[in-house]
């Protein structure tokens, strides 16, 4: 059967997205998904949560979970998602994730997740050892986006073939059931200077949470000398700087350490490489940069640890939040297992 000319999804656009409660936060997670969070917050209805459902695919030691969730939340906060404006909440405390989620497993091929690449990555070789939830994680996701029938996702480059795998469970549930636009076929929103930030030790590996060495990320915790000695012994190449983009060319370290510094500054590559080109790193870029650092993400870890420090505030916001989604998620379940021919749905 070939579909009629598609007609676009006439609900309102709404933005969803998610952080994983899984360790301190890092210049990617910041400039790859905060700074867009906020963005768009002045756009359009935000959804904003912490994803502790998604954490647990690996071991996350419960006492832990509890406040790395409220850091998660603070870190929102801090960098400037207004709860007034947008609804934070922690994914836990919607139980309608899970239960649309266990719908889209019947959706989802499992030729579709054999395809994750990120899956992969997580387990390596020990595939037999991975939970299973690690596996089934990208449902999950979807569901988190379509339970709101989200319109936009502000995410890093790293999530864009879960946000394929979203739009094809929409896809098939919108033409299984009958209900064309039932679910929107969201958008990631990926472009910006911050879409993927590198390693400081690896120009070709991404910067992550979960790489065993600290000097090759810089997080929301760490102080002034830290970052400064972090971007002192960041890896680059005996070149100096070139005088245009093309000369970054085969350089990712260089290349990654100029993007940082166009991204947090506001400016283009080129203006960057304009005030710098032919000096060592060592001679005034790396100090500008560190000092760059210094004075973006200072007053974001100040004014998360005066968030933490009363965690009752926080704890607040995170109920309300989750009263507010899941008055928006209730009602889309409830359709959802209509269409779906559940009994007393
Ligand atoms: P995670 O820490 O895996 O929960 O990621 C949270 C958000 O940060 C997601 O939108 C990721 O795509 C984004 N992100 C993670 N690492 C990076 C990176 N190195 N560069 C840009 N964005 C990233
Ligand atoms: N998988 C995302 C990550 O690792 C986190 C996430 C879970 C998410 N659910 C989401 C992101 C929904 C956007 C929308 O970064």
């Amino acid at each position: 059967m070939t579909d009629p000319t598609p007609v676009p999804y006439a609900g309102p656009e709404r933005v969803l997205s998610g952080v994983q409660p899984t360790g301190d936060l890092h210049l990617g997670n910041y400039l790859g998904a905060l700074v867009k969070f906020v963005a768009m917050q002045e756009r359009m209805q935000c959804l904003y949560c912490v994803v502790d459902l998604h954490a647990i695919t690996q071991w996350q030691d419960p006492k832990a979970l509890i406040s790395q969730t409220r850091e998660i939340a603070a870190a929102y906060i801090a960098a400037g998602v207004d709860p007034k404006k947008a609804i934070i909440f922690p994914q836990s405390a919607v139980p309608e994730h899970t239960e649309l989620a266990w719908i889209f497993q019947c959706v989802a091929r499992l030729g579709w997740l054999d395809r994750m690449t990120q899956f992969k990555e997580k387990t390596g070789k020990h595939k037999e050892r991975a939970s299973v939830g690690l596996y089934t994680y990208p449902v999950l996701q979807a569901a988190d986006i379509l339970v709101y029938q989200a319109t936009h996702v502000p995410v890093g480059e790293d999530q864009r073939q879960h946000l394929e795998l979203t739009r094809d469970i929409a896809q098939k549930f919108n033409h299984d059931f009958e209900a064309p636009n039932f679910f929107p076929l969201p958008q990631a929103m990926v472009e910006g200077p911050g879409a993927r930030i590198m390693s400081l030790r690896d120009g070709t590996a991404k910067m992550s949470k979960s790489d065993p060495s600290d000097a090759s990320r810089i997080t929301l915790t760490d102080d002034a000398d830290a970052i400064a000695g972090k971007i002192r012994k960041a890896k680059t190449d005996p070149e100096p700087l070139p005088s245009d983009e093309e000369g970054l060319k085969g350089r990712p370290e260089a290349e990654n350490l100029v993007g940082i510094f166009a991204a947090l500054s506001g400016q283009t590559r080129a203006q960057i490489l304009a005030t710098y080109a032919g000096q060592g790193f060592g001679q005034s870029f790396k100090p500008d940069l560190a000092n760059l650092l210094v004075e973006k993400l200072g007053p974001v870890s100040g004014e998360m640890r005066r968030l933490l420090a009363d965690p009752s505030q926080i704890d607040a916001i995170l109920a309300d939040g989750a009263q507010q989604a899941r008055a928006i998620a209730a009602p889309v379940v409830a359709q959802t297992k209509k269409l779906v021919g559940f009994w007393g749905a």
